[in-house]
């Protein structure tokens, strides 16, 4: 074994931070043994170096100034794990101009700022590595950038968001309301005090971005993934999901298009079949179903947040960063040089549940019916439940364009006899 140590230095000991300590002081002698090397933390960077964590490390390694700890210490890695966009960034970009390889967490950094920390840390020669920004404890983009690169990835379909999974399996199992039901996950510590980037889906957007661009060779950025949270989602919609045999489940979803034209990276609700392996993931249990042309299909599963879920993949990391460093090398670089561009959601195909509430009356299922060949959808199940006057029609299509979908029931939604448009959902995983 090297008998130089290799400097890692924190940057961040909340919920993620302070568990990667832990383990980094109480697995020593095991990383050690593993990284041919031991590891040595030489600071913690946090914003009130006072606050007592409960982890074994002593407090003189405790600094407020984390520009001036790496400058000070000059770490061979750095683990960021402070979250949001700055000081973060510059204090990664800062690592690499210092030699430093660098661990991170930070979904939001690298879906918003990707190309440039790859370009910094390829520059310096050093690594960037980022298992637990996706899914937290599940090992998803190890296998991606390296099990799999010798494979085609077609599509990949995630729950990625405990939060929200936790939420509609509580209205799917109990009939809870939304709020119900994010009340209840709040209070089990499951959701945030503020939950929006959770429910609107925008924490699962950026690790679909993430996930894209690992998949596909080709930079996506947040802004290119279409983004539809779970607040709408009505206990009538599980209902309905329930009695035609599906579960609703907010899905990340990167696929190529059909025609090789670009990739649809998108997130939103969708009802899933009982019988796909995804349905039975519940809880805030995440899990990502792959589909690639030689492997076929793969379904990672496990914790997708928690501190020591997601410290685990952290020194995974760690040490992976740190061999490469110990065997004079890097590991590999990011590869985007399919440069396929993701296309508008209006584009991307998928079937549909629509639900209608109308008047019952000759002629009139006739009228609807034609309004979806007008513009191309094609019907794969109609069921019509008459109550006096009126009926309900619950509708299934085969594979349609979104936009020619949206167009139809634009469309529906202006006949007279057509009382309400009670319900659209896209449905995924047949
Ligand atoms: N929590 C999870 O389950 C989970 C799962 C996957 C990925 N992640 C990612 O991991 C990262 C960390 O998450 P977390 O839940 O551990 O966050 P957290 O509990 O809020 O901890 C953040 C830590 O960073 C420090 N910090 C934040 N801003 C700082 C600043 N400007 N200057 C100095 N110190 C600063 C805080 O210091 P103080 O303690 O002194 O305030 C705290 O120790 C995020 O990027 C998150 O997205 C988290």
């Amino acid at each position: 074994m090297g008998t130089q140590p290799i400097k890692v230095a924190l940057l961040g000991a909340g919920v993620v931070g302070s568990e990667v300590a832990r383990l980094l002081v109480e697995q020593a002698e095991d990383l050690a043994a593993r990284v041919g090397a031991p590891l040595e933390l030489v600071g913690v960077g946090v914003r009130d170096a006072g606050t007592d964590r409960g982890i074994p490390v002593d407090a003189t390694l405790f600094s407020t100034d984390l520009a001036g700890l790496i400058e000070a210490t000059k770490p061979d890695i750095v683990v960021e794990v402070m979250g949001g966009i700055e000081p973060a960034r510059a204090l990664i970009l800062q690592s690499f101009e210092s030699g430093a390889s660098v661990v991170t967490a930070n979904k939001a950094l690298l879906a918003q700022h990707g190309a440039e920390l790859h370009e910094a840390s390829a520059k310096h020669a050093v690594d960037l590595y980022y298992e637990a920004s996706v899914a937290g404890a599940i090992p998803l983009l190890r296998p991606l950038r390296e099990s799999l690169v010798g494979d085609r990835v077609q599509r990949v379909l995630g729950i990625v968001n405990g939060t929200t999974n936790y939420i509609l399996t509580r209205m799917d199992e109990s009939g809870a309301t939304f709020s119900d039901a994010l009340a209840e996950a709040k209070a089990l510590g499951y959701a945030e005090a503020d939950p929006t980037a959770d429910i609107e889906g925008q924490d699962a957007a950026a690790k679909a971005a993430i996930i894209a661009t690992l998949a596909f060779h080709s930079r996506v950025v947040l802004s290119d993934v279409y983004c539809e949270g779970i607040t709408s989602v009505t206990a009538a919609d599980v209902v309905a999901a329930k009695t035609t045999g599906h579960v609703i489940k907010l899905l990340a979803i990167a696929e190529r298009a059909s025609d090789g034209s670009g990739i649809n990276v998108r997130v939103h609700p969708a009802m899933v079949p009982r019988t796909h392996p995804l349905a039975g993931v519940r809880d805030a249990y995440n899990a990502v179903f792959v589909e690639s042309e030689a492997a076929g299909q793969l379904m990672f599963y496990g914790r997708g947040a928690g501190g020591a879920p997601t410290a685990s993949a952290i020194l995974g990391d760690i040490v992976a960063v740190a061999r490469n460093r110990l065997s004079g090398g890097h590991g590999p670089r990011e590869s985007t040089y399919e440069q396929l561009p993701a296309l508008p959601v209006g584009q991307s195909s998928t079937r549909y549940y629509i639900s209608l509430d109308l008047a019952d009356q000759p002629g009139v299922l006739a009228l609807v019916a034609a309004e979806f060949a007008t513009h191309g959808v094609s019907i794969e199940t109609l069921r019509q439940d008459g109550h006096g006057e009126d009926a309900t029609l619950l509708i299934v299509t085969h594979s349609a364009r979104e936009s020619d979908l949206a167009a139809t029931v634009d469309t529906l939604r202006g006949l007279d006899s057509v009382r309400e448009v009670t319900a659209v959902m896209r449905v995924v995983g047949e």
